[in-house]
């Protein structure tokens, strides 16, 4: 600490804890740890686990981090605990990350990606029409990753995905679990066969036989023009990854491409259940423009409210519950000094609900958008960042808020959603999913 010579403090750091404290602090209540955290400022140090973190809190300090300093910050060189996904496209770093990102850009420019609408569309009404076989009891979240990874393996890996479903979750599961974990673990080694680490190596089994069969099955005819055969063509003129970047690639975008987006849906029926009125206005919009049986491309500008509720949903409950970074050389953020190789964090789930930016932050209200053409509105920029942002942003988000868009509007415009939730429990870890899984009644509409 040395401010007389020019060189910045280090951030305040939460104190009057043991190590083991903030961990438990962190798990009892995520929502009150990092409120206590932000009563120390807004660059703030704790340790959890055997991590020493720093937590951005200020939406100028987040930009800095994702876009303006970008080149200062990198990856976490323990891959979020999730080694099989190493060289996949989320967790890679420096010229690897770039040649991908480079070579995969191109399958999501706009006009493919519309493209897939009318996929979307009729998938969501497939999900939806196969409710009509049951007593109308559906459980969300089976509901809309059955949605989600139908529509990622038709639009990107040119199979259908029915049958791997299953694997496919279990896999997701342990990622989602293995990531959650890490920066609050006490670092356990993955040889230990403890039961999490059993679970672990299941899931990720499961994940692997998946990519196994796709490989298998589309390996012989990479002709198409989706991600799958892109990575493959490139393979056979031997330039292109390698094939276990191959398999990390194809299980990257099998996580990443269908749960965040599946959980995000699920958010969105829940609050249709439990806010008559926000279903309400919701459906009296796409009754009025939604001329099909399911919504489509042309018709989204217009599905304004649909949209609000989208917004609304990705901001109370950000599927991406936050962004680590480590720093690559010391840097200097909002007055403070972060040294080499800190670990850094950008919690979206504490700043969407950040009275600073945010009236009654806790409330689910679509209403709060009605006047606001982008986000985040009247409020510094990284106030709202559900996809992050810089050159690292979610290469998935035209995609999956066109998915998300075109579902919810085909789904609010069949059925309607009931249940007797007051609160559901929300489930911080490396997503901010329900804490249990959410069975509702379904009736149809039309
Ligand atoms: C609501 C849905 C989604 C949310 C909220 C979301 C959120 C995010 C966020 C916050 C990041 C940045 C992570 C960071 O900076 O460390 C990210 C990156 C990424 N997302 Fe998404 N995502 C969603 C859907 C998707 C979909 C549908 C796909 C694929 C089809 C996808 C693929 C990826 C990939 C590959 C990256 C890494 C990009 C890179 O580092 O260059 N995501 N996502």
């Amino acid at each position: 600490m040395n401010q007389h010579n020019g060189t910045p403090p280090l951030p305040p750091k939460r104190t009057g804890v043991p190590v083991v404290g903030s961990a438990i602090a962190f798990a009892r209540d995520p929502y009150a740890f990092y409120a206590d955290l932000a009563s120390y400022g807004d660059v703030v140090r704790f340790s959890l686990g055997s991590y020493d973190i720093a937590a951005v809190l200020h939406p100028e300090g987040i930009k800095q981090v994702l876009v303006e300093d970008f080149d200062q910050f990198r990856k976490p060189d323990d891959a979020g605990g999730v080694e099989v996904l190493s060289d996949g496209l989320l967790l890679s770093d420096g010229d690897q990350w770039q040649r991908q990102r480079t070579r995969l850009q191109p399958i999501f420019y706009r006009e493919r990606i519309e493209t897939y609408a009318e996929t979307m569309g009729s998938y969501a009404a497939a999900v939806a029409d196969e409710w009509a076989a049951t007593d109308g009891s559906v459980d969300l979240m089976e509901a809309t990753s059955t949605y989600t990874l139908r529509v990622l393996g038709k639009t990107l890996f040119g199979v259908n995905t029915d049958e791997y479903r299953h694997a496919v979750r279990a896999g997701a599961e342990a990622v989602r679990q293995r990531s959650s974990e890490s920066p609050v673990s006490v670092d356990i080694p993955d040889w230990l066969p403890t039961p999490g680490n059993r679970r672990y190596r299941r899931g990720i089994d499961q994940l692997e036989d998946v990519v196994d069969t796709l490989l298998e099955e589309r390996g012989e005819d990479a002709g198409g023009d989706d991600l799958l055969s892109l990575l493959l063509t490139a393979t056979a003129d031997g330039e292109g990854p390698s094939e276990r970047e191959i398999r990390s690639q194809l299980m990257t975008f099998l996580f990443a491409g269908h749960e965040t987006s599946a959980t995000a849906l699920t958010w969105a029926l829940y609050e249709l259940g439990r806010k008559p009125a926000v279903a309400q206005r919701l459906t009296t919009e796409v009754d009025e423009v939604v001329d099909g049986s399911y919504a489509a491309l042309a018709e989204l500008p217009e599905l304004e409210y649909t949209e609000q509720v989208l917004r609304e949903t990705l901001r109370r409950y950000p599927p991406a519950a936050a962004i680590f970074r480590e720093t690559d050389e010391a840097v200097r953020i909002g007055g403070y000094r972060l040294p080499e190789d800190t670990y850094v964090v950008l919690p979206q789930f504490h700043v969407h609900t950040d009275d600073r930016w945010w009236d009654i932050p806790r409330q689910f209200d679509p209403s709060r958008w009605d006047d606001i053409a982008e986000p985040p509105g009247d409020r510094p920029e990284y106030a709202y960042f559900p996809f992050g942002g810089g050159p690292r942003h979610c290469i998935g988000m035209r995609f999956a808020r066109m998915e998300l868009k075109l579902a919810l509007a085909t789904i609010a415009r069949r059925y309607q959603i009931t249940h007797e939730y007051d609160d559901v429990g929300i489930d911080v870890g490396s997503t901010v999913s329900p804490a249990d899984s959410i069975g509702v009644t379904v009736e149809k509409r039309h």
